[in-house]
């Protein structure tokens, strides 16, 4: 693997794009200092090029290079909590972050990943490393290389592979560029522990006001078949009505839960861990086995808010 890397970094410096494994899903990384590479990620992804990037670096000594006189003292905290780790910092940004990266705005969004690979490719690349999810733009978050390959193709240079990711959905996204600290996006760190370290409440951003950010446009994450959420309760007899009306029904619930006959079950733990482990792949198998996709949404406790978040999501209507 060490060669791996060593090729990942040459593909960095060359202005390429490299998929790279994170424990939340995969990234599609370029050089964070260099515009153009950070451009082609827009253009493979399909992104509108207003909507900010999040800067992947080693460690927070590094971190702080980006941010505008450093982390702010939530910042420092937060970091010291949980990186590397599933979590995003959005903070005022330093001269090092362009235009092409924040797109246009005063701050920076900023994480130390925890998976091993990536820590490695950052630690021998030594700059910032921009990386969305390597997805096209309103698609699924791929969480395997396999995942990667079949979404970019040929349009990534090299993919990194560092097997399935840990926790599967993307990084808790926490501006900390005021008092309180907002939420921007529920996460891989539950909004219960955020709020544990900073001993206070967390400010909940319903909507994008004064930040943009993709993941809080309504249509988002979203698989080819169409997406619907019902309650324990009801996704017996709705999967049979589903059926009947000729659907080939695929249905996301626990094992437990009692199902009718001749319809397709993708079994999630009944725990929210398990379920956000799970959710992206079976987004995707559900889109390859039915034209009708049921989920039963986990509670909203711990990694619930954020699998309830991606799934009503990939539910909403479509633009
Ligand atoms: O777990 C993750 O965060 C993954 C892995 C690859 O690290 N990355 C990821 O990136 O989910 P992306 O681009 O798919 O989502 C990043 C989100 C977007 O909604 C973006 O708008 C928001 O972060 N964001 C980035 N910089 C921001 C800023 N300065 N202010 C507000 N939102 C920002
Ligand atoms: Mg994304």
């Amino acid at each position: 693997m060490a060669s791996e890397i060593a090729r990942a970094v040459e593909v960095l410096r060359a202005g390429g794009l490299v998929g790279l494994p994170t424990e939340t899903v995969y990234g599609l990384g370029a050089d964070a200092s260099n515009d153009l590479a950070v451009r082609r990620i827009f253009a493979v992804k399909g992104r509108p090029s207003s909507h900010p990037l999040i800067v992947h670096v080693a460690n927070v000594e590094r971190a702080r290079d980006w941010a505008l006189g450093g982390l702010p003292e939530a910042g420092e905290r937060l970091a010291r909590a949980f990186w590397p780790g599933p979590l995003t910092l959005i903070v005022k940004r330093s001269a090092r972050a362009s235009d092409a990266v924040t797109g246009g705005q005063d701050t920076v969004g900023l994480r130390v990943p925890a998976h091993p690979l990536a820590l490695e490719l950052l630690e021998a690349f030594s700059g910032g490393v921009a990386a969305p999810s390597a997805n096209r733009f309103g698609k699924v978050s791929p969480t395997t290389a396999a995942h990667v390959k079949s979404e970019l193709g040929d349009d990534v240079d090299l993919i990194l592979d560092g097997g399935p990711s840990r926790v599967g959905v993307e990084s808790t996204i926490i501006d900390v560029t005021g008092d309180p600290a907002r939420l921007l996006r529920p996460g891989g760190v539950s909004r219960e522990a955020i709020e544990s370290v900073l001993g206070k409440p967390l400010v909940i951003a319903t909507h994008a006001t004064d930040v943009r950010a993709p993941g809080m446009l309504e249509s988002h994450y979203a698989p080819r078949a169409g997406l619907w959420l019902v309650s324990a309760e009801e996704v017996f007899a709705e999967a049979e009505r589903r059926r009947e009306a000729g659907a080939r029904v695929v249905v996301i619930a626990p094992a437990e839960m009692p199902l009718p006959e001749g319809v397709t079950r993708l079994t999630v733990p009944s725990d929210d861990a398990g379920f956000a482990r799970v959710l992206y792949a079976h987004l995707r198998e559900a889109d390859a086995l039915g034209d009708l996709i049921l989920a039963v949404p986990p509670p909203e406790s711990g990694l619930g808010l954020a699998v309830r978040d991606r799934l009503q999501r990939a539910a909403a209507r479509r633009p």
